[in-house]
């Protein structure tokens, strides 16, 4: 273990060889606090060649390596785990924009640079990179890439998938595969581009990226608007989409347990709406500088839900600081939800027509399995994406912790028997690795194995994530 030690620290320089357990601690837990892991090192390489040197030196011991971004991932994928066996590889030194192409609609980047980064960057090149994440602040787009991530910009331009052209990845044996091409077309075989997006750090190390940019859209619209249930929702999403037409890129819900933790826990949160709702939804149009009108379409649209019966009530924003403040509403509940106590994530997709009908039948049958449980429940349900979290009854964490199987069992089995899925955006990491592979047909779970053994037959690349072990 001293000679793959000295390895690291030749490739690296020793200051990037992090050993002493208060350097490491916080590489090995997640940002949940459910998974604790232990490392025999965090190396902190700056460039793709060392990136290379590590995972090479790694293979030869066969040493595991455990690729970490900002580690703010939700499903435990970019920790180690307990057996204290494995190099975290970080690729927070890695932050270079390495070229904006405005006319090509192209940014070329290190797999470091973190996201809210890659948005500037292509801000000031009076250009739009569109994905959002409530973790924009600290998540890489490495880390966006390996789980593909969604957020709140995928109803209008797609999970991460479709925001990338091209990737350079160092494989498992530390040869680079450099494909940053950025082609629009390119159809000569396999797409391995695709292959990597959403392998969660198992297939190999991403080191860079070619990003698409969008014309920028400095004029935004938004409402935060009190909804009956979630069918009204739905029939709200409905209204929007005809009255917004491209312009639409954001429609988020939220029940009002949500809001109360954000109203009880986040500094300045204020309640918009003068009377409570069950549920909220968080409207947004955003056009060119010339697209005029966009304020005139969003009073238009709301006034026909109104009219409806499909929305009781709605503020919008005059202001930027009152887009700001309802953004908040939305994008604080992740964070509250930890502030409140013990939690428990299910990030689910469901077919949008079934959405309201699983979501009446869910909360009663949650209660009989533990009585008093609080779902959060809130997300992208333009994408058919709820975040269908729960709380514990108040005070009793340790009851939370103690039926969580259960629990997640019977959500888990409502969304495969509604042709759903259990990862919307978070990925399968090491929580969901072994219950996806359950609700998978055998030939799906081959095929990923079959994928796995082709690219990394010495399984170093992220054990124990994403495939479990046959
Ligand atoms: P990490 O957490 O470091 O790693 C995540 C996974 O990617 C791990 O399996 C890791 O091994 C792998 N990995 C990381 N970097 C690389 C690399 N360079 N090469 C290969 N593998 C790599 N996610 C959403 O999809 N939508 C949301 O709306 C959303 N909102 C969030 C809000 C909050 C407050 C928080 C804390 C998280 C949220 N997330 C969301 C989850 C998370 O931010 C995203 O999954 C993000 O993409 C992770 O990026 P990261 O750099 O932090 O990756
Ligand atoms: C979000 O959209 O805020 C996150 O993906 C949800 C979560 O933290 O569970
Ligand atoms: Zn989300």
């Amino acid at each position: 273990m001293t000679e793959l030690l000295d390895q690291l620290r030749t490739a690296v320089g020793d200051a990037h060889v992090l050993t002493e357990p208060a350097d490491v601690a916080a590489y090995v837990v997640d940002w949940t606090g459910t998974h604790q892991g232990r490392a025999l090192a965090v190396v902190r390489p700056g460039s793709t060649a060392e990136v290379a040197a590590v995972v090479r030196a790694c293979a030869e011991s066969r040493t595991p390596v455990v690729p970490q971004g900002g580690n703010t991932g939700l499903v435990g994928g970019g920790v180690p785990d307990a057996s204290g066996t494995a190099v975290v590889l970080s690729l927070g030194r890695m932050r270079s924009v390495r070229e904006v192409d405005p006319v090509a609609g192209t940014i070329t980047v290190d797999a470091g640079v973190v996201l809210a980064d890659v948005q500037a960057a292509a801000e000031r090149a009076g250009r739009l990179f569109p994905m959002s994440l409530g973790s924009e602040g600290s998540c890489t787009i490495g880390g966006n890439l390996a789980t593909n991530a969604g957020g709140t910009a995928v109803l209008r331009y797609g999970m991460t998938r479709e925001l990338v052209l091209g990737l350079e990845v160092v494989l498992p044996d530390g040869r680079v595969w450099d494909g940053l091409r950025g082609l629009r077309k390119d159809n000569t075989g396999y797409d391995l581009t695709q292959l990597f997006v959403g392998s969660e750090g198992t297939l190999g190390v991403i080191t860079g990226a070619v990003l698409r940019l969008f014309p920028a859209t400095p004029r935004h619209a938004t409402a935060w608007v009190a909804v009956p249930s979630v069918a009204a929702a739905v029939s709200l999403l409905g209204t929007a989409q005809q009255h917004g037409g491209v312009h639409l890129s954001t429609f988020e819900i939220a029940n009002r347990q949500a809001i109360e933790l954000v109203l009880a826990h986040l500094p300045g949160a204020v309640d918009p709406l003068a009377a409570p709702s069950e549920w909220y939804v968080l409207v947004e149009l955003a056009g060119s500088a010339s697209d005029e009108g966009l304020d005139e379409t969003l009073e238009s649209l709301l006034g026909d839900a109104v009219e409806a019966g499909t929305a009781t009530d709605a503020a919008i924003a005059g202001s930027p600081a009152q887009r700001d403040a309802l953004w908040a509403l939305r994008e604080g509940i992740s964070e509250v939800q930890k502030v409140e106590g013990a939690t428990l994530k299910h990030d689910v997709t469901l077919p949008i027509a079934d959405l309201a009908d699983w979501t009446e039948a869910m909360g009663p049958r949650l209660q009989e399995v533990l009585p008093g449980v609080r779902p959060v429940t809130y997300g992208h349900v333009g994408d058919g994406n709820l975040h269908y979290n729960l709380n514990a009854p108040v005070g009793r964490d340790d009851d939370l912790r103690a039926a969580a199987g259960d629990l997640t069992t019977a959500i888990y089995d409502a969304v495969a028997a509604a042709q759903g899925s259990i990862s919307a955006e978070h990925g399968l990491g090491r929580t969901k690795a072994a219950a996806a592979a359950s609700y998978k047909s055998d030939v799906e779970v081959d095929l990923m194995r079959a994928v796995k053994q082709a690219l990394d037959p010495a399984g170093l690349m992220n054990p124990g994530a994403v495939v479990p072990p046959a």
